[in-house]
């Protein structure tokens, strides 16, 4: 199954390989028309979500690269790595804590563990990219492409509580292109070397009773955030970390996993931090980020509940969910049941034949104005019907020869494929009711 979504992905215009016309390059990923529709509505969804309708969320949008002291108070610089493993016979790299699931480069059928190679001992492989700033390519100019947003969420912490008025406990929120230069790229776009992230960092008093309550309603609030994004319940469940697996900064950690093609894996962690980052970035930059609470007359650094998601995860989990294979008057069809907030086309306009073309495209002009939608004359209605089935439009309007007198249009739901007429007057109408249109 994860051959077909990939090349639908392809075929469709959702997802390319990057650089495809010089063979690749490994861990990187371009998005295509459809692709670029779809990543823009989920991370709308998210926004929307996670800030424009709380009053206690704000959000930001910091560099990707940051002063290099971000990555040695968060433990980056010295802690940040995976262990890898080098075969001498095919030079292959590896993980070493994913030996069983990776190929022997020279016998693909065997893990590197069977085929007989000889592997070196495993070793710390630090995931930060590096770059240099400015003229001088030397260690005072050497920086990193940030491997995470949420730093610099935590350095500009008292700026946002500043200027925003934002009083404890609230969050401030962002999504942005995160950069790690994983040992071995997999499963499409599930583990990438470019990726983009949406994290929420919600700051409150560094109390256990406080944290554990926040903890908890996050949990719950962003496993509800993946059902409302039409992904089928059955397919999520919440996964609590292991004492021994918590990140060094975290008191409690819970991922919320979707049963891929290739099996359970994380799409998000939830993280009770404490006031690690504050402190941390505190005791390396010499300032002040403690809060002083007026109402209660106290000053304290804030603890973190932290909701990190991945877009790009989200996006192949949108993919994996919709895509289905059924039957349609006798004939087999695919369709993605993409749900209509994050569709890429809400609705294709269909003119029934050549000669009401030009009625058809006013008709999409106008409602080209408030929602983003398809025009298709080329073959026949089925045919039409199909394309867009693929593509997860989920209403199609075919305008036709009775249009022109009654002023109405023939809506087909892509799920059920059942037609209604309704009036062209109607149709933002219907989109807004099957939310479509927000
Ligand atoms: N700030 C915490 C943090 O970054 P993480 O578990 O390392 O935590 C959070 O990453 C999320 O970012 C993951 O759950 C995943 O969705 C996404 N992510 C991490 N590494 C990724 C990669 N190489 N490719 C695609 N997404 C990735």
């Amino acid at each position: 199954m994860m051959d077909d979504i990939v090349s639908l992905a392809k075929r469709r215009g959702f997802i390319f390989q990057s650089s495809e016309i010089y063979g690749g390059i490994n861990g990187f990923w371009d998005f295509g028309p459809l692709g670029v529709e779809l990543r823009n509505n989920v991370k709308r969804f998210w926004w929307r979500a996670m800030v424009d309708l709380r009053d206690d969320v704000v959000g930001v949008d910091t560099s990707i690269i940051a002063h290099p002291e971000t990555w040695r108070a968060s433990g980056h610089v010295n802690s940040f790595s995976d262990p890898m493993i080098d075969c001498k016979t095919c030079k292959g790299r590896f993980r070493a804590d994913h030996l069983e699931t990776s190929q022997c480069l020279q016998k693909p059928s065997k893990n590197p563990q069977q085929c007989g190679g000889e592997l070196t001992e495993a070793r710390a492989f630090n995931l930060m990219f590096h770059t240099f700033v400015g003229a001088n390519q030397d260690s005072a100019s050497e920086a990193f492409l940030r491997p995470e947003t949420c730093q610099s969420i935590f350095t500009q912490f008292k700026n946002v509580a500043t200027t925003s008025r934002q009083k404890v406990p609230f969050g401030i929120g962002q999504i942005g292109k995160s950069f790690r230069n994983e040992i071995t790229p997999r499963n499409f776009i599930f583990r990438s070397r470019e990726f983009e992230q949406m994290e929420m960092e919600f700051f409150i008093k560094p109390d256990p009773v406080e944290q554990q309550k926040w903890y908890e309603y996050w949990v719950a609030f962003r496993y509800q955030w993946y059902q409302d994004l039409g992904i089928r319940k059955e397919k999520l469940r919440l996964r609590e970390h292991a004492a021994d697996e918590l990140a060094h900064y975290a008191k409690g950690c819970t991922d919320v996993e979707y049963e891929f093609p290739f099996g359970w894996s994380e799409l998000e962690g939830i993280a009770n931090r404490s006031n690690y980052d504050l402190t941390q970035h505190m005791t390396f930059s010499k300032k002040d980020l403690s809060y002083f609470d007026q109402a209660n007359n106290e000053k304290y650094v804030p603890a973190v509940i932290e909701t990190s998601a991945g877009c790009d995860r989200t996006l192949l989990t949108v993919l994996c969910d919709a895509y289905h294979v059924d039957e349609v008057e006798g004939e087999a069809r695919t369709v993605l049941r993409i749900a209509p907030e994050i569709a890429p086309f809400k609705v294709a306009i269909l003119p029934l034949s050549k000669k009401l073309n030009e009625k058809a495209e006013s008709l999409a002009k106008d409602l080209r104005k408030r929602v983003k939608l398809d025009f298709d004359d080329a073959g026949s209605i089925g045919k039409r019907y199909r394309r867009q089935d693929e593509v997860g439009t989920p209403f199609c309007v075919t305008y036709d020869f009775e249009s022109e007198t009654d002023g109405k249009v023939t809506v087909r739901e892509r799920d059920t494929t059942k037609q209604e007429r309704i009036a062209v007057t109607e149709i933002i109408n219907y989109l807004v009711d099957h939310k479509a249109v927000l």
